[in-house]
C-alpha cells in the first residue's frame, strides 16, 4: 500500500510504526557520544603495547564494520599507522602479531567475524574484541582476550557510537591518536543541535531536510555519492541505512572515482534513470578540484535523472562533520520507511539468513 500520503508529521503515527524504536535510538546517539568517552576500557588492567604495532585492521559486518570505516577515514591524514577494515572470513596475508585486531560484532554471534577472530588469534595478532556477548565474548575470555563490552539491547546499525568511540579511545590510548575526548564532545553536540533544530520527528516537515529528503526519494532509486577521504564513510552508510531502515535499494559511489566510469552510465534506460535520485555529500574538506568535478558532474546528469539533493556536513573537526552527515542519513531513512508504511527496525532478511545459515553451522 503507498502511503505517500503519510503525514511526516504526524509524530505518534511514526512512533507507532517503529516498534524497534529506531527513532528513540537516533534521538539517544548524543548521548551515545557522552557515554562511550567516559566508559571503561580494559587498558588501566590490561596495558596494550604500541611500540610494535605497524596496522590496526578492524574486522566485522554491518552495523558493526561501519565503525571500522568512520576509524579509517577519519585517521589516514593524521596517523602513522593504517587502518583497514575487514568484512570477510579470513583475513589479509599481512596481519600477524604486530596487527592490532579489532573484532566487532554486536550480537557476537556473526559467522565471518568469529572466523576472522580465530584467525587473528591463530596468527597471534594484538587481538580485541567489541561486542555485547555472544560467542565472540565467550571465545574471547576463554583466551584471556580483551573484551569491551558495549549496552545492549539495540539493532546493531542504532549503536555505531558505542561501537566506533571505543576503537578511536583505544588508538588514543596507544598514543596513535592525539585527543579523542574534545572530537567525540563536539561530534555530541552537533548531533545534538542537528535533532532539536532540524532532523527530529518534532521538527516539521517545512524545516526539516531529512523529512524533504525522504519525500523525494520515496518511489526513486537513491544514489549517494561521497568524496575520497572525506564524505565517503557516511555514503557508504546512507546506503545501508536505506536497505535496512526503508527495505529499499540504493547505491553509493566517490568522487573522484566516478568521475572515471559511473558518470558514462546516465544514458540507458531512460526510464529507469528518471527515477535514480542523486544525493551528493558535500564537506569543507573535500579537494577543491573535487567540488568542481561535482559541479560538472551535476550538469551532466541533470536532465537524465528524477533529481539531485546535495546534503552539507556540519560541524568543524572532521569527526563531527562525518557524524552529521550519517544522522542526516540515518534521519531521511527511517522518514523514508515511515513514507514506504514498513517498520524501519526489523531486519527479517538478514534474520532469515543467518538462521539458514544457522543450520549449517556454528556462527550465525
Ligand atoms: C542490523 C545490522 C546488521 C548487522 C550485521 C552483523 O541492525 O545493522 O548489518 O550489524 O548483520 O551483525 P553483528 O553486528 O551482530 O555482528
Amino acid at each position: 500500500m503507498s502511503l505517500y500520503n503519510f503525514d511526516l508529521d504526524n509524530i505518534d503515527g511514526l512512533y507507532r510504526l517503529d516498534s524497534a524504536g529506531m527513532l528513540k535510538m537516533l534521538a539517544e546517539l548524543p548521548t551515545q557520544c557522552r557515554q562511550a568517552q567516559n566508559a571503561p576500557l580494559p587498558w588501566e588492567e590490561r596495558p596494550l603495547a604500541a611500540e610494535s604495532i605497524t596496522h590496526v585492521v578492524v574486522t566485522g559486518l554491518g552495523g558493526s564494520a561501519i565503525g571500522g570505516d568512520i576509524l579509517r577515514v577519519l585517521t589516514a591524514g593524521r596517523m602513522p599507522v593504517p587502518v583497514i577494515v575487514n568484512r570477510d572470513y579470513g583475513l589479509p596475508h599481512f596481519v600477524g602479531p604486530d596487527t592490532l585486531v579489532f573484532a566487532v560484532s554486536y550480537s557476537g554471534n556473526t559467522e565471518e567475524t568469529l572466523s576472522s577472530f580465530e584467525e587473528a588469534r591463530r596468527r597471534g595478532a594484538a587481538l580485541v574484541a567489541v561486542t555485547t556477548g555472544g560467542a565472540l565474548a565467550k571465545a574471547a575470555q576463554s583466551c584471556g582476550i580483551p573484551v569491551i563490552t558495549v549496552p545492549g539491547g539495540l539493532a546493531p546499525r542504532a549503536a555505531v557510537g558505542y561501537l566506533f568511540f571505543p576503537l578511536l579511545r583505544t588508538l588514543e590510548h596507544l598514543g596513535f591518536w592525539p585527543d579523542a575526548a574534545a572530537e567525540i564532545e563536539e561530534a555530541g553536540e552537533v548531533l545534538k543541535a542537528m535533532h532539536e533544530k532540524s532532523l527530529g520527528p518534532h521538527v516539521p516537515q517545512d524545516k526539516n531536510p531529512a523529512k524533504q529528503l525522504a519525500r523525494r526519494l520515496y518511489g526513486r532509486l537513491a544514489v549517494i555519492w561521497g568524496s575520497s577521504g572525506t564524505t565517503e564513510v557516511a555514503a557508504q552508510r546512507w546506503k545501508g541505512q536505506i536497505n535496512e531502515n526503508a527495505k529499499a535499494p540504493a547505491y553509493w559511489n566517490v568522487f573522484p572515482e566516478l568521475n572515471h566510469n559511473e558518470i558514462v552510465g546516465f544514458r540507458f534506460p531512460a526510464s529507469i534513470l528518471k527515477n535514480v535520485h542523486v544525493v551528493v555529500l558535500r564537506d569543507e574538506g573535500d579537494h577543491p578540484r573535487v567540488q568542481k568535478r561535482m559541479e560538472i558532474t551535476a550538469k551532466v546528469i541533470d536532465g537524465a535523472v528524477d533529481g539531485i539533493t546535495e546534503v552539507h556536513s556540519q560541524g568543524k573537526g572532521l569527526l563531527a562533520r562525518i557524524f552529521s552527515l550519517i544522522y542526516t542519513g540515518d534521519y531521511t531513512s527511517v522518514y523514508l520507511a515511515a513514507l514506504y508504511g514498513t517498520d524501519p527496525g526489523p531486519v527479517e532478511v538478514i534474520d532469515y539468513l543467518k538462521r539458514e545459515l544457522g543450520k549449517n553451522g556454528a556462527g550465525s
